[in-house]
């Protein structure tokens, strides 16, 4: 059995003071519920405080991104010993918006890929099409280039550690929510994907999260398909409430 997991994706929202609210907030609604594996995604300058607060609780740290290189001259770059050194566990790599914006691509997605995995750190790795290509009918090229660019060179081990989220660019930041069987189509042919590449075995232990528009009314609904095992979560992730009914609602 897979178990499900919900992540928090807070972007670029958060001062270290709302930051440290949040968690504070989080910790009263979700201590000690260990159902499905939590995990909340800040800044990076609000990744220590964040820790601190979270010190053996069940809620687990992400990072929003991480470089390739251990150190040197990388201007605004952050790298995985750093992210491990503050209490890091999981990173989310290959975003739509660090696609979009930030000309990440599959070669760049699975070079951060191969740097979190050789520091211990656990990827989250988005996939997932536009608007325009799921109109003129690409979504599953899209989604294919995306996992097999992304996931080149891994190994059977290595996908013991990845997480993949499937955020299909429309539905993220919109209200627009892919519907259950839209979600659970492409997450059946990604399982599909995987298990081409690492055997069924791998590909049936894989857990791979929907994201996009994610809200507490909609969640038990996606969760409960049968390939989809949890959410990655944006606007509704900011919110305690909203956040912990998330968590709560997954199925
Ligand atoms: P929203 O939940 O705000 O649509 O964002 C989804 C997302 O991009 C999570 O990574």
């Amino acid at each position: 059995m897979r178990k499900k997991i919900i992540a928090g994706n807070w972007k670029m929202f958060k001062t270290v003071q709302e930051a440290t609210q949040l968690v504070v907030g989080l910790k009263r609604e979700l201590t000690d519920y260990v159902a499905v594996d939590i995990v909340v995604c800040p800044t990076f300058v609000n990744l220590e405080s964040v820790s601190d607060l979270l010190v053996g609780h069940n809620i687990k740290l992400g990072a929003q991104n991480l470089f390739w290189e251990d150190e040197g001259a990388f201007t605004g770059e952050v790298s995985g010993p750093m992210l491990k050194a503050v209490g890091v566990e999981y990173v989310i790599i290959g975003h739509s918006e660090r696609r979009q914006f930030f000309h990440e691509t599959n070669e760049t997605v699975n070079k951060r890929l191969k740097a979190a995995l050789k520091h211990g750190l656990k990827p989250i790795v988005c996939v997932g099409e536009n608007l325009s290509e799921r109109e003129s009918g690409r979504t599953f090229d899209v989604v294919k280039n995306h996992v097999t660019g992304s996931l080149a060179g891994l190994t059977k081990e290595d996908m013991a550690e990845v997480v993949l989220a499937y955020e299909p660019v429309w539905a993220i930041g919109t209200g627009k929510t892919a519907s259950s069987a839209q979600a659970q189509e492409v997450h059946r042919f990604i399982r599909g994907l995987l298990a081409g590449m690492f055997g069924q075995d791998t590909a049936d232990a894989v857990r791979i999260q929907y994201g996009g528009s994610v809200k507490p009314e909609n969640t038990a609904e996606l969760t409960s398909q049968p390939d989809i095992d949890g959410a990655l979560v944006g606007g509704a992730s900011l919110k305690v409430d909203s956040f912990t009914a998330i968590v709560k609602n997954a199925r």
